[in-house]
Order: structure tokens, then sequence, then C-alpha cells
């Protein structure tokens, strides 16, 4: 990969992206006023959307990180690999699972399903991005940033190989 990564052009630019977390942000503090909210942060592609939300939601909360993975299982059925667990017990609790990204849903469907079996009083999910027209599995986001076409977009926390994450806006790659 070269050094000068200057030249990825804007997809969305950081004032577009902060002004529509912010919004998501007011949401989310109306729908769970007076409550305890546990933020799952999807490691690692959703880092700077969750800090950029979560600070701007004046609820008590408590953050977890999960990290998975799904991959084509030698069955062709898609597995979830959970690569690092909830720390914290979420029965009963009102859960917000918070994601980069949801493309075919794999991810977050496993995830969904994953994170139900462990008996939370709520689940919901927020993601930055929505690519409504790749989905595969029928699951949909509670708070959605905004709903893209089918673009690889890379920066604000999205990797091209684990690269240009730093990016302060989203590019993208033709
Ligand atoms: P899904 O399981 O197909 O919904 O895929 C979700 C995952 O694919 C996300 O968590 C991202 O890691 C990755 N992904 C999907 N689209 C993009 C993209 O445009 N740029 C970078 N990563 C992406
Ligand atoms: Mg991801």
């Amino acid at each position: 990969m070269e050094n000068n990564l200057t030249d990825v052009p804007v997809f969305m630019n950081e004032d577009t992206i902060q002004a529509r977390v912010l919004e998501m942000a007011k949401q989310i503090s109306t729908d769970y006023e007076g409550k305890e909210v546990i933020f799952i942060i999807v490691l690692k592609g959703s880092i700077f959307f969750a800090t950029d939300l979560i600070r701007r939601i004046p609820c008590n909360s408590i953050l977890e990180f999960m990290q998975v993975s799904s991959y084509k299982g030698t069955t062709s059925t898609n597995k979830l690999v959970v690569k690092k667990d909830l720390d914290y017990n979420i029965c009963g609790k009102d859960v917000i699972i918070v994601e980069d990204i949801v493309d075919t849903g794999k991810t977050l469907s496993y995830l969904h399903e994953y994170l139900l079996s462990k008996n939370p009083n709520s689940l919901k999910i927020a993601v930055l991005l929505d690519k409504a027209c790749k989905r595969e599995v029928p699951i949909n986001a509670d708070y959605v940033g905004f709903e893209i076409e089918d673009k690889f977009v890379v920066g604000y926390g999205f990797d091209l190989d684990q690269n240009l994450r730093h990016l302060p806006y989203l590019g993208y790659f033709k």
C-alpha cells in the first residue's frame, strides 16, 4: 500500500457524517431517556462511529466490545466466529449493537441471534451505513446513518485489507 493516501476520493465528508451521527445520538437519547444502555461496539470497523455517537448520548452507559467474523464453512453454511466475546452479563439489560455497516446482513443477523440468546431486556442495532441493495439475510437496523448504493467505502473506520481506517471522511474505491 502506498504511503500517500491523500488521493482517496471523498464519498462523504466529515461534516455530513458528524451531522447525521449527532441526529442519531439525539434519537437514541430520546428513546432511552432515564435508562442505562449497554453499547456493544463491534470491532474494528465501528470504532470511529461508536465514539462519535456514544459520547453524544447523555444516558448512563456501559461499553462492551466484541469482535466477530463470518466465514464460509465446509458445509457452505456461514458461521459466526466470536474472536472477542462479552465481558459483561447482558441478561435483563437494554442493549444496542453498534456496527459499521450492514451489507449482506450475515454478520449482524448471527450476532443478533447470539446476543438474543443472552436474554437482554431489549436489543437494538445502530449502523452508520446500510447497503440495503446487497441484503441476503433479512435483518434491519433500528438506527441507520445513511443508506448507500453498492460502493466499497474506506475511512472513518472502514478498511481495505486493514488499511485506510484512519481517514476522517468516507472515501470510495471505484
Ligand atoms: P455483512 O455480513 O455482509 O453484512 O458484512 C458486514 C461486514 O462487511 C462489515 O462489518 C464490514 O466489515 C464489511 N464491509 C461491507 N461493506 C464494506 C465496505 O464498503 N467497506 C469496508 N468494509 C465493508
Ligand atoms: Mg465489520
